[in-house]
């Protein structure tokens, strides 16, 4: 039986910051975010946005009253969760209108969590394939303003729709894994930005990434030339590249030219929106599929996902006959309609950020053209608000 992506759809902001001009208020040179980094644009999060309301805004325009009645189990993966105790998968299956009859959790492990949440799906519809599990990965990068990763923050949300007879991708049921414990990035909870060692994350990103793609390679006998395109965690799309040249010595020249400009159409939309930590690899994915003309069915792409902490994963899907027909197709339009902000007032925005405090507080939703937005806070509670409700 086959199992994998029936759909995927992304959400973020409708701002952004263009990256040359953030590039010049820092006293950087452009073509080091354009070029160095590998960004165009980074989607500026507003206060009104956050990992519940991206990712219901995510999920909601794929499903339909057939997927709604179908699903039992919601993974959200989020390292920007907004309690420590209750999930926000809750609060995201409540505004979706989802069956109360329902699995809901959250999971953590920085960027990695969404992969996660797709193996237990996957391993879920293997034995009820009846079924439908939604899987998401949402989350706001945030590093601080003139920091040195503050050109790789964004925000966003993947969501995925993981089913038997998948119109996507079928995913690979063997899969290579890595995890110790490594201080390369991480957030202490009384931080609302993360601490980063960036070129140590960037050099232990690398060898995670060679030691999982071997071992995948060495276990399941496979050669790599076989893998159409490797799709990679762009936490910065710089580095998905540096991490696809470590693997361009195993094949031919032939072959490194063909992953090469496969991977120009996966970094495409990540470009122009910057880290969106659990979500990353999957709107890559999403650009590969929605921008790559010379894909086709049958083949077989690689993923490699990546969390801090750390955490890789190694594995593979197979590209299956109507496979753009699950797929988000007025992204590119969405991004290219967003409303570009000056530094100023992304820094204004940044700093407009829900407080971690008991007050109430009102957030002004009235510039967010999201359906569904975060307007507030009351008695401790988030308050949410469906406008088509
Ligand atoms: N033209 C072209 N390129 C230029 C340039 C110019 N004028 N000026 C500089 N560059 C290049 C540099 O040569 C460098 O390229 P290489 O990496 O290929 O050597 C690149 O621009 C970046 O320059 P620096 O290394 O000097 O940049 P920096 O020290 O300011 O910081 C960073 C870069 C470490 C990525 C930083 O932004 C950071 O800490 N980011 C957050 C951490 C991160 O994203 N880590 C990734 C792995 S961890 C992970 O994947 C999990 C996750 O999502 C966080």
């Amino acid at each position: 039986m086959k199992v994998g992506i029936d759909k995927l759809h992304f959400a973020t902001s409708h701002l952004y910051v263009d990256m040359a001009e953030l590039a010049v208020a820092r006293q950087a040179e452009p073509d080091k975010y354009l070029i160095g980094i590998g960004q165009s644009k980074m989607a500026v999060i507003p206060p009104s946005q956050d990992a519940v309301t991206l990712a219901a805004n995510a999920a909601a325009p794929m499903l339909t009253a057939e997927d709604i009645a179908a699903i039992d189990l919601v993974v959200v993966g989020t390292e920007s969760g907004i309690d420590n105790s209750k999930a926000s998968a809750i609060y995201v299956a409540e505004l979706l209108g989802l069956n109360r009859r329902v699995r809901t959790i959250e999971m953590k492990e920085a960027c990695y969590a969404a992969t996660a949440g797709i193996q237990l799906a996957q391993d879920h519809i293997r034995i009820h394939p009846d079924k439908k599990a939604l899987v998401i990965g949402s989350d706001v990068a945030r590093y601080g303003l003139n920091t040195p990763g503050e050109p790789t923050q964004g925000g966003g949300a993947v969501a995925m729709l993981i089913s038997a007879d998948p119109q996507v991708l079928a995913l690979g049921t063997t899969t290579s894994l890595l995890s110790a414990d490594v201080m390369d990035f991480w957030r202490p909870l009384y931080h609302t930005e993360a601490l980063v060692d960036g070129k140590y994350s960037s050099n232990i990103y690398i060898d995670y990434f060679q030691d999982v793609f071997k071992d995948y390679l060495k276990t399941t006998h496979t050669r790599p030339e076989t893998m159409t395109a490797l799709v990679f965690h762009l936490p910065y799309t710089k580095m998905g590249l540096k991490a696809l040249r470590s693997a361009l010595p195993l094949v031919d020249d032939d072959q490194q030219k063909r992953w090469l400009a496969h991977f120009e159409h996966a970094r495409q939309l990540n470009r122009q929106v910057g880290n969106l930590y659990t979500g990353s690899l999957y709107l890559s994915l999403l650009s590969q599929l929605l921008t790559d003309p010379q894909l086709q069915p049958g083949d077989q792409l690689g993923l490699f996902s990546y969390g801090s902490g750390a955490e890789g994963e190694f594995y593979t899907g197979e590209l299956q006959p109507d496979y753009q027909l699950g797929l988000d197709a007025g992204l590119p339009q969405r991004l290219a309609r967003r409303r570009r902000v000056s530094v100023a007032e992304y820094e204004t925005l940044f700093n407009q950020q829900l407080q971690w405090q008991a007050e109430d507080q009102v957030v002004s939703v009235a510039d967010d053209p999201h359906r569904f937005v975060l307007t507030g806070q009351k008695a401790e509670q988030r308050q949410y608000l469906d406008r088509e409700a």
